[in-house]
């Protein structure tokens, strides 16, 4: 595992992390869960993104349950502004960014995270008009004065964003950025760079597309389906795909290379890639070991000219 100092917060991190939207997930042995947690611990992995919203904190309560053991730091980030129980919530109640809101929520998180602070509290997914209208700074301040939060920042809806966040003081950003959706290299990222803003890229794997698991042609059979697109944009995703499976050589998996390909740019700190088995998390975390090469990265680029 490499680590990285986490832009302004000063954090060591891998630079691979576990993305945990999945733990917990429903219908699956709640026993399945624990072990890819350790494992990830023993691979080097040092970091681990929630949120309180990932299946009704039931996420944050396995990171909670294996990182207390652990006798070595560990760091999480976790994210707020979403009702524990979204999926179930009525519309209106779905989001809320208030101060009321996160006062009420952190002494859960805290709880199921065991932990007395949080290392990244993280507003989740709200727009430019959500920030704006919000009196959630009065909490955060609060929050970060008395320590229960160290670093704060917002996962990005849009890079627009992620831009009013820099410009409002935040510590850290999780935004999106992969292979086939490069328009943060634009402003977003050298925007946090020259503020030394923390980056976690999340959904590195474009949702797992990048892997290359999927045939180009086929659509995705309905159990995988997960939030992953259908028809037409399906199929032009995938089509691009092909085009990038010169990246598949002995040593190099086309997951191992869409991360490398996060990692080579410079603002970014780490990864976030999301995995549900212990052979996925493998993999994934292999791609610490080493870079692209730049023959690779240019190809990349020219690629992307080209579509
Ligand atoms: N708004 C937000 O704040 C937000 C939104 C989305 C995600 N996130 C964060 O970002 C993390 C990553 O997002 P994500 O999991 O949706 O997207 P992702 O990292 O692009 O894709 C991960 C998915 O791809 C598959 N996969 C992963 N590694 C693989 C491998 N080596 N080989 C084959 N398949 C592999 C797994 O799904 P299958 O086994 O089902 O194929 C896994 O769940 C989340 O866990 C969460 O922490 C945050």
């Amino acid at each position: 595992m490499r680590y990285c100092t986490f832009g302004r917060t000063g954090l060591r991190l891998s630079t691979v992390s576990l993305g945990s939207n999945r733990l917990g997930d429903p219908g699956i042995g709640p026993e399945v869960w624990p072990p890819l947690v350790q494992r990830a611990l023993e691979l080097g992995v040092n970091f681990f993104d929630t949120s309180i919203s990932y299946n009704q904190g039931r996420s944050e309560a396995v990171l909670g349950q294996v990182t207390s053991r652990w006798p070595a730091p560990t760091y999480v980030s976790t994210k707020v502004g979403f009702d524990i129980d979204w999926e179930a919530a009525a519309e209106w109640q779905k989001r809320d960014y208030s101060a009321a809101a996160i006062r009420r929520d952190v002494r859960g998180q805290l709880a199921r995270l065991r932990r007395e602070s949080i290392d990244m509290y993280l507003l989740h997914s709200p727009t430019v008009a959500d920030l704006e209208r919000g009196d959630w700074q009065h909490a955060i301040d609060e929050l970060k004065r008395t320590g229960v939060v160290k670093w704060f920042g917002i996962s990005t809806s849009s890079h627009e964003s992620g831009i009013w966040a820099i410009e409002h003081g935040a510590d850290l950003l999780q935004i999106e950025y992969d292979m086939l959706s490069r328009t943060a290299e634009d402003e977003l990222l050298p925007l946090a760079q020259r503020e030394n803003v923390g980056i976690m890229v999340r959904t590195p794997l474009a949702r797992g597309l990048l892997t290359g698991k999927f045939k180009l042609g086929e659509p995705i059979p309905a159990e995988q389906q997960w939030r992953r697109p259908t028809g037409e944009r399906l199929q032009d995703r995938l089509q691009r795909i092909e085009q990038l499976r010169f990246l598949e050589r002995p040593g190099q998996t086309l997951a191992q290379a869409a991360l490398r390909f996060v990692l080579a740019h410079p603002a970014v700190h780490c990864v976030v890639p999301g995995a549900r088995t212990i052979a996925q998390l493998e993999d994934n975390v292999a791609a610490a070991e080493a870079d692209l090469q730049p023959e690779e990265l240019a190809r990349i680029r020219e690629l992307h000219q080209e579509l």
